[in-house]
């Protein structure tokens, strides 16, 4: 098994490394459309210093591509860190293509100065358990469980109208704000705060993760990727009464497949709990979803299983599990 990181840039390559990739999702997923070509293309392409994407092909003995792995460095925070997925073809499997492919990436950690290695899979319910054989028939330890749930859309607004009248009374003194793709300037230092809060104060398991290190300029670099990337962003706030933006969720929105779209971030300041404004941002943003976007019928969403509240959140929403998502660590 022959090992090779790609160039994304060259079409021919990237095409290749995508087949893998997009095999291995619609195998897991069937009928969704997963990672659209011109996302991950964007992702590996991003400039601006936050992150380096290597992208490399596992080729067997005829030089077919058979396996793929993505994996992101840190460079701002976390350079201790590498985190990577795998992906080998369905029809490809047992060929030794998953262990090359990580023994690789390791290596090259290792020679970056990396002494913790991250990777994560999905696992639909029901699933053939590959993904958690493999991780830890390399050593990696189980380090966070996500339990994926979706929700049909458009949300029954009746049940929304009831979950806000609920909420609403806990609420005074704040105001909701919505916006597409562009936070407002008057929000952004606000927003890159809330994004360095967000990396710590969720639920991490084990993880080995340090605060990641946000600042309005950041914030813009996310928002031009989005849009490289050929995805719209739904966002909704709320303000206190201070003028300061408190808590945001962010709903990502792939142009080319606008009938799934996928829960980011949700974050409410420590300081501003216990007010339901978890609960009023994303009721917010679903009807935003509603307007903008007709065609969206789903919403994925990803909580560690220990995230009481905003599991409680997303059930009153009306959202169901439908599989999981695992983080495996190993020191090197
Ligand atoms: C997990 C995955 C990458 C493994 O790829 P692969 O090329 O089949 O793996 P390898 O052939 O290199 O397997 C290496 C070892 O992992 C273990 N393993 C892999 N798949 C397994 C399975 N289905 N059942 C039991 N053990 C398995 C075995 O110990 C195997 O060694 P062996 O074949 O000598 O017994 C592949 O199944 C896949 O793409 N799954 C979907 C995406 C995913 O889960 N990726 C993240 C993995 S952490």
């Amino acid at each position: 098994m022959d090992v090779q990181p790609i160039d994304p840039r060259d079409d021919r390559a990237f095409a290749d490394w995508f087949a893998v990739v997009d095999a291995t999702q619609r195998d897991l997923w069937p009928g969704e459309p997963g990672w659209l070509a011109v996302e991950l293309r964007a992702r590996a392409l991003a400039e601006g210093g936050d992150e380096r994407v290597e992208l490399l092909v596992a080729a067997d003995d005829t030089g077919r591509v058979i396996g793929a792995a993505r994996c992101g460095a840190p460079l701002r925070d976390n350079t201790h860190l590498v985190s990577s997925e795998l992906w080998v073809h369905p029809a490809h499997r047992r060929r030794g293509a998953g262990r090359a492919l990580l023994t690789t990436v390791e290596r090259r950690a290792l020679a970056d100065g990396r002494t913790v290695s991250l990777i994560e899979h999905d696992e639909p319910a029901g699933a053939d358990p590959a993904g958690r054989v493999f991780a830890r028939a390399h050593g990696y330890e189980c380090a966070q469980v996500d339990r994926r749930r979706d929700l049909a859309v458009p949300a029954d607004p009746a049940r929304l109208v009831r979950l806000e009248e609920d909420c609403l009374p806990r609420a005074a003194g704040y105001r909701i704000v919505t916006w597409r793709d562009r936070c407002p300037d008057e929000y952004v230092d606000d927003r890159a705060l809330l994004g360095r809060r967000i990396s710590t104060d969720m639920p991490l398991g084990d993880l080995a993760v340090e605060e990641e290190d946000w600042d309005a300029a950041r914030v813009r670099r996310r928002e031009a990727q989005s849009a490289a990337a050929d995805r719209s962003s739904i966002v909704a706030g709320a303000v206190d009464g201070a003028g300061r933006l408190v808590a945001v969720t962010d709903i990502q929105l792939p142009n080319g497949a606008p009938e799934k779209a996928y829960q980011w971030d949700t974050v409410v300041l420590g300081e501003h709990r216990g007010h339901r404004l978890g609960t009023l941002v994303k009721i917010a943003n679903l009807r935003l979803l509603a307007e903008v976007s007709p065609a969206t019928t789903s919403v994925a969403t990803w909580n560690a299983e220990d995230n009481r509240y905003m599991v409680a959140v997303n059930e009153a929403l009306g959202f169901t599990v439908v599989g999981s998502g695992l983080e495996w660590q190993k020191h090197l």
